[in-house]
């Protein structure tokens, strides 16, 4: 027998026009139906399944993969509500990630919220070639991430090496999410609210680092017409964007401050911006005794590694 769901309580009068609330029947397979169809209009078939897949997860709380063998169980009425607003918000061009209020990050989940940035694949891959690269770091190693955000990149370097890591970021609001994820995650790392591009607070910081890694701020204001209105209207302008006039003060001011904290033969590890890597070259060239560009999987120019 079909049941039918009628969500009696809609705050959003904008929403009943939009998407209908009536779904026919509380089972999964109904619930997948209905929401597929909408989000037909926005996704391709491909993607409406598997953000429908990872929002019904989320708030059923099973393994995405499980949802193929549940399809005639039955959601409550809260559990409906939940992946209604999730699917309006996404048809709104809100990151599912901020939906759903977390993401995946190598082995790790994170919290988020829209005052950090959403860690992306190639961010994993800079972790992923640190740890690889660098099998001699340890507990008496001592690594500093700056521009922390979610803590993404200091928390999975904590784990993945067992170093002892500081992060700083200038946002307080970026380092109370990244002392929550450290503390979730049972990492522990030392955070620090810094403005990297004012050299009178670097004295605040203890020097001697092992290794010292920075996805800063690197796409030019002039880029944002290339860019998608689910990150413009989404993430945080304070962790993307740089002046045209000078996109590289954070690599020329990061590296100012690395010569005076790593150790003899440290480390500086940047991800950077594809377009620029020729510049960030003749600016870093003469300071540093190595100076590598390093391509992501996408076979751009994404990483750039340097020795004291
Ligand atoms: C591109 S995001 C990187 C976030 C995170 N590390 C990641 O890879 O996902 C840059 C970060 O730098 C921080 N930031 C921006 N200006 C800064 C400054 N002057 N000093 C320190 N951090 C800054 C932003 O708040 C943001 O968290």
């Amino acid at each position: 027998m079909v049941i039918p769901i009628i969500i009696k309580y809609i705050s959003d009068k904008s929403f009943e026009k939009t998407i209908p609330l009536k779904v026919s029947s509380n089972q999964i397979k109904a619930v997948q139906s209905h929401y597929r169809q909408l989000l037909n209009v926005e996704f391709s078939a491909q993607e409406s399944v598997a953000y429908l897949n990872t929002i019904i997860a989320h708030y059923i709380q099973i393994p995405r993969g499980e949802i193929s063998l549940m399809l005639d169980n039955r959601i409550s009425e809260s559990q409906l509500l939940s992946i209604h607003f999730a699917v309006k918000a996404l048809l709104q061009h809100k990151p599912l990630q901020y939906i759903l209020g977390s993401t995946e990050f190598l082995d790790w989940e994170f919290e988020l919220n829209e005052q950090v940035l959403i860690p992306r694949p190639e961010t994993e891959e800079l972790v992923q070639l640190i740890a690889n690269q660098n099998y001699n770091l340890s507990s008496s190693s001592r690594i500093l991430d700056i521009g922390t955000g979610s803590g993404c990149i200091a928390i999975a370097l904590q784990k993945l090496t067992k170093a002892e890591v500081s992060a700083i970021d200038i946002s307080s609001e970026a380092l109370a999410i990244a002392k929550h994820n450290a503390q979730k995650l049972l990492s522990r790392v030392n955070f620090q609210q810094i403005d990297i591009l004012d050299d009178s607070q670097w004295d605040n910081i203890p020097g001697d680092f092992d290794l010292i890694v920075s996805n800063p701020p690197y796409v030019q204001e002039s880029e944002k017409k290339w860019m998608h209105k689910n990150v413009l209207e989404y993430e945080p302008a304070l962790a993307l964007f740089v002046s045209d006039k000078d996109p590289l003060i954070f690599y020329r001011m990061i590296a100012a401050f690395a010569n005076c904290k790593l150790k003899k033969n440290g480390q500086l590890w940047f991800e950077i911006n594809e377009f620029l890597s020729n510049q960030l070259i003749d600016l870093l060239k003469d300071n540093f005794s190595e100076i590598e560009i390093i391509k992501d999987y996408k076979d751009k120019n994404r990483f750039c590694r340097l020795r004291l």
